[in-house]
């Protein structure tokens, strides 16, 4: 039997590379997804692909760092789709500047860093609380490697911060939200080929040279390389597993 059969689950940051595998996992593996994204065409684009493919889906487009647009793209949801029980907080964007980098830069990258991938969280989570709670739910949140630690090269502080707030959210809804049923976990991704990072490796062999060196699998990782610790965070086989981060990173964080 499928794993997430009678699931409904949000996924966000769904239009391109690990939302939208994971996505389309959890399409595979039996839930109705939602997809949201900011790129509401994209989005839209990746839902026609699991119907495609037998599954269910639909899309809303979604700016996670508006609040209100948040409580009502879930009040869409609860109405046209059902009862979300997996939430998946993805969305989000890097920018490498160091802290000493130009001041207007490092600001810009701080405020729109934080507003997305920590902000945007808090905001997307609040919003599907109700229906988590009362189907007993599941929430999965992707960090990083930048959970623990700074990479190997002088930039991205407030990526870096960021997710280590997700994490550190991780844990608070964990400890908070257990007594009510509802898991939540993080999945610490290494060095994934998306969008996200094309421009960098297209660019900076020395960084991703970096990465590589630190990588016991010696390859960096693809959107699939996150679908199973995400479809198992979600499942019953994870039933006894919160306020954890299970790391997809080649082993980066091992050495
Ligand atoms: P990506 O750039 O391929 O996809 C990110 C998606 O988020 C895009 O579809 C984009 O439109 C959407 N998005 C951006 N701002 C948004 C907003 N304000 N509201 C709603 N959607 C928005 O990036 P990727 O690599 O798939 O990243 C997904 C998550 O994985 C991010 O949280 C990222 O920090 C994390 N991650 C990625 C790693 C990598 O090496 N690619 C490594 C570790 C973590």
């Amino acid at each position: 039997m499928p794993l997430l059969q009678n699931h409904i689950a949000v996924v966000t940051g769904a239009a391109s590379g690990i939302g939208r595998a994971i996505a389309a996992g959890y399409a595979r593996e039996g839930a109705q997804v939602t997809l949201l994204d900011v790129d509401g065409k994209g989005a839209e684009a990746a839902a026609q692909e699991i119907r495609d493919a037998g599954g269910l889906a639909e899309s809303f487009a979604l700016d996670v760092t508006k609040r209100e647009d948040c409580i009502a793209v879930a009040k869409r949801v609860a109405d046209q789709v059902g009862r979300v029980s997996i939430l998946v907080n993805n969305a989000g964007i890097n920018r490498r500047n160091g802290f000493t980098a130009d001041p207007a830069a490092v600001l810009k990258d701080w405020q729109d860093i934080m507003a997305i991938n920590l902000n945007g969280v808090f905001n997307v989570t609040q919003a599907f609380l109700e229906p988590l709670l009362a189907a007993k739910g599941r929430i999965v949140n992707i960090g990083s490697i930048q959970s623990f630690l700074h990479v190997r090269t002088p930039n991205s502080p407030a990526y870096t911060t960021s997710k280590h707030g997700v994490l550190g959210f991780t844990r608070a809804l964990a400890a908070e939200l257990g007594k009510h049923g509802v898991r939540v976990n993080a999945i610490g991704p290494g060095l994934i080929e998306t969008p996200l990072n094309a421009a960098v490796r297209a660019n900076d062999p020395g960084l991703v040279k970096i990465f590589m060196d630190h990588t016991p699998l010696g390859r960096a990782g693809k959107p699939e390389d996150i679908v199973g610790p995400a479809i198992f965070l979600a499942s019953d086989l994870a039933s006894y597993v919160t306020g954890t981060i299970v790391m997809a990173d080649g082993g980066y964080r091992a050495i």
